[in-house]
C-alpha cells in the first residue's frame, strides 16, 4: 500500500494530464478531443495540473501518485517541470528510459504491466522535428553549423540528437550553446562530457542581444539558429536585436509558436534580403504531444497516423 496522497478520479474515466504552468492556454485542450477521436479513444480526457515553477517537492510527487495508484488516471505529459518532478520523484518510478537517466528529467510518464514509467522524449521530439525542417545531409552539403541561444532542456536535446545521427554529413562540425547563467552551461558540458562526439561544442555565457548580434553573424552561410531561450514567449523580448543579421541562406529556428515571438518576426524581416528560411514551434509541438500520447496509450506511432494527427491538430492552430 502506498502512503502517498491523491484524489479519486471523481469522474471516474479515463484522464491524461498535462502537468505545466498555464495548461489551460496551450492549443493541446482543443486539439486532445480531436486526436482522441482519430484514434477511437473519445473517452480519454484531458486534465491541466498547473503547479508553480520550482513548486513544493511534495506538489510534484502528489501528482505522480495519483497516477501511479489510480487506475483511471492514464499518464502525463510534463512541461517546465521536467527536472523538479523527476528529482522530487525519482524512488516513485520503477523504469527510467536512456534519455531520462542521461538527463535528469522526463517529459511522459505512464504505465506499462503495473510500473511506472518515466521518458525523456525531447531529443526524439526535437530530433524528428529538426528533421522535418532540414533535409539528409544537410550539414555536409552546406557546411553549416548550429547556434543555439539558450542551453536549457530542449536545446541540450537537439544536441544529444545530433550526436546520436550516425551520418557524419547530418551532423555539424560545430554547435554553439549560449546562455544566460554559466550554470545551465556547466550542466550541459557535465553531460556531453560522458558523451562520444567529433561535434566541436562551445559553450557562451552572455545574455547582450548585442554581442549575440557579433556571435550569430560569425556563423558560416546555411547555419541553423535557434532561439530556445523562451524569450518572446515565457519572458519578454528576443536573444538578439533587430541589428542582428543573420547568415545568408540560414535555417531560423524559434522553439515557440504563440506568444510574442519576437525573434520570430526579426527573421521573418530577413527573409528576403538574407534568405533566411524561418519555422516556429508548432511541428515541435505536434511531435512533442505525439510521442507522449503514444507512449501513454501504447500505440504505434506510424508515419501515416502521425500525418493524421497532424492533419487534426492543424484544423485549430491559431484558432
Ligand atoms: N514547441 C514546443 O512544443 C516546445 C517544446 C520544447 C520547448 N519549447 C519552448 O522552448 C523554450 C525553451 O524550453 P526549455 O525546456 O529548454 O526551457 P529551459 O530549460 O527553461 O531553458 C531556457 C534556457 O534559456 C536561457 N535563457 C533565457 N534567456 C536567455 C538569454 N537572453 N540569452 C541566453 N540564454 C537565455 C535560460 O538561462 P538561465 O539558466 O540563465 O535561466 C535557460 O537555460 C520554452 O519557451 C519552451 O516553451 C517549445
Amino acid at each position: 500500500m502506498n502512503n502517498e496522497k491523491y484524489h479519486i478520479n471523481t469522474k471516474n474515466v479515463p484522464t491524461f494530464y498535462f502537468i505545466g504552468v498555464t495548461t489551460g492556454k496551450s492549443s493541446i485542450m482543443k486539439v486532445f478531443p480531436l486526436w482522441m477521436k482519430v484514434l477511437g479513444r473519445e473517452d480519454v480526457i484531458m486534465e491541466g495540473v498547473d503547479c508553480k515553477i520550482h513548486d513544493d517537492p511534495e506538489v510534484y510527487r502528489q501528482a505522480v501518485a495519483q497516477i501511479k495508484y489510480d487506475p483511471n488516471s492514464l499518464g502525463a505529459l510534463v512541461t517546465t517541470h521536467k527536472i523538479d518532478l523527476l528529482s522530487a520523484a525519482r524512488d516513485m518510478f520503477e523504469y527510467l528510459d536512456p534519455y531520462a537517466l542521461i538527463t535528469d528529467e522526463i517529459s511522459s510518464i505512464s504505465k506499462l504491466d503495473g510500473r511506472l514509467e518515466g521518458h525523456a522524449k525531447d531529443p526524439l521530439t526535437s530530433g524528428a522535428s529538426l528533421d522535418a525542417i532540414i533535409e539528409k545531409d544537410y550539414f555536409a552539403k552546406t557546411g553549416g553549423q548550429l547556434l543555439c541561444f539558450g542551453a536549457g532542456g530542449s536545446a541540450i536535446a537537439t544536441l544529444l540528437h545530433l550526436v546520436n545521427k550516425t551520418d557524419k554529413g547530418d551532423r555539424p562540425s560545430k554547435f554553439a550553446f549560449v546562455n544566460r547563467s554559466q550554470g545551465r552551461l556547466d550542466h550541459a558540458k557535465e553531460m556531453v562530457s560522458n558523451l562520444k562526439t567529433d561535434i566541436e561544442i562551445e559553450y557562451i555565457c552572455n545574455a547582450d542581444p548585442k554581442v549575440n548580434d557579433g556571435i550569430m553573424e560569425k556563423f558560416p552561410p546555411y547555419s541553423v539558429i535557434i532561439n530556445a531561450t523562451g524569450m518572446g514567449k515565457d519572458t519578454p523580448g528576443s536573444p538578439i536585436t533587430w541589428e542582428g543579421k543573420f547568415p545568408m541562406n540560414s535555417v531560423s529556428w524559434e522553439f515557440n509558436y504563440r506568444g510574442e515571438l519576437d525573434y520570430l518576426h526579426q527573421s521573418l524581416a530577413q527573409v528576403e534580403s538574407r534568405n533566411v528560411k524561418v519555422e516556429d514551434g508548432w511541428i515541435y509541438f505536434v511531435h512533442g504531444w505525439t510521442q507522449v500520447v503514444a507512449q501513454v496509450l501504447h500505440f504505434e506511432l506510424t508515419p501515416a497516423l502521425f500525418e493524421k494527427l497532424n492533419e487534426a491538430a492543424s484544423s485549430v492552430r491559431g484558432k
